[in-house]
């Protein structure tokens, strides 16, 4: 006889560790499956460099929310100059806070978090974008290519920040978090790593975000060539990101501050010579802080994940560039391209690991059960599954995303609200 329930398309995961409840700072989340961050443009523009959270994106985020669980937001502007994108929100005007709150009320209504991700772009922001300023950097080397505005990176090159204008950035990353908290989010996630994400969307040709951002500018030493107290020795160049982090938590609390940063991301031309020195080395000095100025998480980004490669070009492409004795240096030829090494160094300082790049329900509870990671980040699986925590508890099949429409599109809702949940609809 059959049975009256059918029974479910894949392995069910309710059961296993990601969804056991567990504690992230001071709040309790019900299951360890993190919506990444994810640049959607879709905001309304207010104002030349102003955009406003539209009233989409409070339904968007209110569709992927669920009851104890966490939400990252795309990267959103500290300041009017840290960044010149179009879409993209910001969180420095009362009109932008206002709109947020009515995001992070969605979320919270269905029992879910949510933290900000702040950012600024430093020289990925072409002058054409920024009102005519001149982007800022580490250095005066530019990206190599063409902007979003078509311009060459090279036509405006950046400039390298004093030392005044970078105690200002700090200062602004802690207002942007204070602004956060008080448009009601649970905290806030500094973007500290590089993402190339235009090549994510398969109709756009235009460099979006073919690089990496302000603070990564200063980590890597083939873009920072300073030679004052922020340039020079890994010691110097993790300073500026080290004295962001202690302004953050200082702003509101380190229980409420994570860190975004992936070590192998060589796209956006950052390319350090040492990641996994250097890296280790900035991973012991946040396990180092003092608790009041200790990130409660960070986040990184696998080395198999790329934008373009598959996983095993990318890794391929990985190794090849290990191999360049000129480029890469000893400790990443031996210990190989893992984030498990920096996991381990952080969890001597009780700061929690997030893991995202090309996860799937497969790969998901091995990597918690090896202890490698405390939460799985899902990025391309949100856009299309409004319902993943469901679908992934309960076993059911995944909606498939379209990157075409990860940037925008017309109308904005498409590929943006209007994945189905399952069973269909719009809502669950
Ligand atoms: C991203 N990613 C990203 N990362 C980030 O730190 N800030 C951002 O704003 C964005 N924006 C963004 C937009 C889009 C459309 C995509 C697809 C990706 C990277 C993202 O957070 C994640 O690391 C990757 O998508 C890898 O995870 P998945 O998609 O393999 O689960």
């Amino acid at each position: 006889m059959p049975s009256a329930v059918s029974p479910s398309a894949f392995i069910p995961l309710k059961d296993t560790v990601l969804f056991k409840p567990w504690k992230l700072g001071n709040i309790t989340l019900e299951h360890k499956l993190v919506q990444a961050p994810l640049t959607r443009m879709r905001c309304t523009k207010n104002d030349e460099g102003v955009n406003i959270p539209s009233d989409l994106m409070v339904e968007y985020y209110g569709q992927r929310a669920s009851k104890g669980g966490l939400q990252l937001t795309e990267a959103t502007d500290i300041s009017r100059y840290a960044s010149g994108y179009p879409g993209v929100p910001g969180l420095f005007s009362n009109e932008q806070l206002t709109a947020w709150e009515r995001v992070t009320d969605a979320v919270h209504a269905k029992g879910g978090r949510i933290f900000c991700q702040i950012w600024h772009t430093g020289r990925a922001s072409p002058s054409g974008l920024l009102g005519g300023r001149q982007p800022l950097s580490a250095s005066n080397i530019p990206i190599a290519g063409k902007a979003l505005d078509g311009t060459d990176f090279s036509a405006t090159p950046p400039k390298p920040m004093t030392t005044e204008e970078i105690a200002q950035v700090v200062a602004d990353f802690g207002q942007a978090a204070k602004n956060a908290i008080e448009a009601g989010f649970d905290g806030v996630e500094i973007h500290g790593k590089s993402i190339r994400e235009t090549s994510l969307g398969s109709t756009s040709d235009s460099p979006l975000g073919a690089n990496g951002y302000l603070l990564d500018q200063f980590l890597h030493d083939n873009v920072n060539t300073r030679t004052d107290a922020y340039g020079g020795s890994i010691e110097n160049r993790c300073r500026f990101l080290i004295e962001v982090v202690r302004s953050v938590c200082q702003a509101v609390g380190s229980h409420r501050v994570g860190i975004r940063l992936s070590p192998y991301n060589y796209f956006q031309d950052t390319k350090d010579s040492d990641p996994n020195l250097h890296w280790i080395y900035l991973c012991e000095q946040l396990a180092g802080l003092s608790q009041e100025h200790r990130p409660v998480y960070v986040h990184s980004v696998e080395p198999r994940f790329d934008e373009v490669l598959d996983e095993k070009a990318k890794m391929d492409a990985l190794s090849a560039y290990g191999q360049n004795k000129d480029v890469e240096a000893e400790a990443t030829r031996k210990i190989g391209h893992s984030l498990t090494h920096f996991r381990r160094v952080l969890s001597k300082g009780n700061i929690k690991f997030f893991a995202a790049g090309a996860y799937t329900r497969d790969n998901a509870v091995p990597t918690l059960e090896a202890d490698d990671a405390d939460a799985i980040v899902m990025g391309r699986w949100f856009i299309a599954n409004p319902d993943l925590p469901r679908r992934l508890a309960d076993g059911l099949p995944l909606n498939k995303y379209d990157r075409d429409t990860f940037y925008g599109a017309n109308p904005p809702q498409k590929g943006y609200t209007d994945y189905p949940f399952f069973g269909g609809g719009a809502q669950e």
